[in-house]
């Protein structure tokens, strides 16, 4: 297994430019299984978890093929069944379970478990599909979705944490092609989901309302082809942002949506690092002496959970108490036993991390145990005197696209170490 060397303590400084973000490209090339048109998605990152939908998709009879930056999907004729190996490897694969409802009436996907960073319930997925009217079974680990015809609805989408993204996602992919209108109230406002709806608009569908509480859709005959960029990633924008703070450094960062991130921005602020923001372009360095800032993480635009183990780094780096709570996923703390081995000084008591910040850190061998831990602990190890080897690095090259090579052109010493 891949790992990464990193010799700390050097400033970033420089310019990075975003990439198309996983979470949106990752529903929407699951919506091009709803047309026999021919789908053409650009900005696409280079990630393993595309590849891995790709393969889901190839594995349904659809043809895919990826170009650069650029994924072509034509699902002309669907088989009946994947390749369940792929699908139950994959969580974010939940979201091909719509558009196939939604296309042939007929889904069977399997049941995502519990991970790393907490339980992953999709029982909000498949009361929106109940509502709709197909009928669910669940057996030997998959989940059996069936309609004879699916009709609007009004469907209430709002969990215990608040709304779920892939459920509206999902959702709304399989009441495109539903008769009638369905109403989604509590639904997740995540541009990911804004997003969505525009490629499934550009398809023919018939959304509006994404990004508020409340979309209604209008349900149509069939959906075409289309293309599609995707939107820029706004936690790799929010991580970069952060790496600059943590390491004293000043980076530009082209190519983002500032406008999808005022809550990170609001509290780099709030702690004392400059940002200033032109457009697409914002630039980020640390002013003067950080100061320890509270975070909540809540669903958007409140604090994003992916943000969080990064946001903890720069607290645990600044002097002063600050706590982190985390609201959407129960034990999304993995990251905090890992710094500790860089000297940090965090305790955890129920949702909330208590970092008492500004003791330095020191390099040394950690192991990533999720995508967004993963982050935290790079980020951690550019900042930290030494050198610090992030192992099993797998998880990062899932959601940051060739992260080791854009920080070595902001001068990190970064250096990619094969199989060990
Ligand atoms: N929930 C339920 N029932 C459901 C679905 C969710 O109770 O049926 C709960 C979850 O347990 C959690 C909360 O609702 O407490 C939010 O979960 P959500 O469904 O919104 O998460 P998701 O759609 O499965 C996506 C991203 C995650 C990101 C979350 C929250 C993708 C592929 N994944 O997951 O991204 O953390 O939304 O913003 O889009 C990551 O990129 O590192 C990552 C984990």
């Amino acid at each position: 297994m891949d790992s990464l060397l990193i010799k700390g303590g050097v400033p970033l400084h420089g310019e990075v430019l975003i990439s198309g973000a996983k979470n949106a490209v990752l529903p929407i090339m699951a919506a091009t299984l709803l047309t026999a048109g021919k789908c053409v998605i650009r900005r696409v990152p280079q990630l393993s978890d595309v590849h891995f939908m790709a393969k889901i998709l190839a594995s349904l009879g659809a043809r895919v093929t990826i170009e650069s930056d650029t994924v072509t999907v034509r699902a002309a004729k669907l088989k009946p069944v994947g390749n369940y190996d792929l699908i139950r490897k994959m969580r974010g694969s939940i979201c091909i379970l719509g558009p196939l409802l939604g296309r042939q009436r007929y889904a069977k996907v399997s049941l995502p478990g519990g991970c790393v960073i907490g339980p992953r319930p999709i029982d909000l997925h498949l009361k929106g599909m109940r509502q709709l009217g197909a009928e669910l079974t669940i057996e030997g680990g998959y989940v059996k979705a069936e309609a004879a015809r699916l009709i609007g609805a009004e469907i209430f989408l709002g969990g215990r944490a608040g709304p779920t993204v892939l459920g509206t996602a999902n959702v709304m992919m399989a009441a495109v092609l539903a008769e009638g209108v369905t109403t989604v109230e509590s639904a997740a406002c995540e541009p990911e989901v804004v997003d969505l709806a525009h490629f499934l608009n550009q398809m023919g569908a018939r959304i509006v309302g994404a990004g508020s509480p409340t979309i209604t859709i209008n349900g149509v005959k069939e959906l075409h082809g289309a293309e599609h960029e995707v939107i820029p990633d706004r936690i790799e924008t929010a991580t970069f942002a952060i790496a600059a703070a943590a390491t004293n450094g000043e980076v530009t960062i082209k190519g983002a949506r500032p406008d999808h991130l005022h809550a990170v921005l609001d509290k780099l602020r709030e702690a004392g690092v400059e940002v200033h923001r032109q457009g697409l372009t914002m630039t980020v360095r640390r002013g003067g002496r950080l100061k320890p800032v509270d975070v909540t993480t809540l669903p958007y635009s409140g604090f994003p959970t992916d943000a969080q183990a990064q946001m903890m780094v720069l607290m645990a780096l600044t002097p002063g108490l600050s706590i982190i709570t985390e609201r959407i996923f129960e034990s999304r703390f993995m990251h905090v036993s890992e710094l500790a081995r860089l000297g940090a000084d965090i305790s955890i008591e129920g949702p909330n991390a208590i970092v008492k910040g500004g003791k330095g850190l020191s390099g040394a061998p950690v192991m990533a145990s999720d995508l967004r831990a993963s982050a935290a602990l790079v980020i951690a190890g550019l900042a930290a005197q030494g050198t610090t080897q992030v192992n099993r690095i797998y998880h990062l090259d899932r959601g940051y696209e060739k992260i080791d090579a854009k920080l070595r052109r902001l001068g990190a010493r970064v250096k990619r170490v094969e199989g060990s």
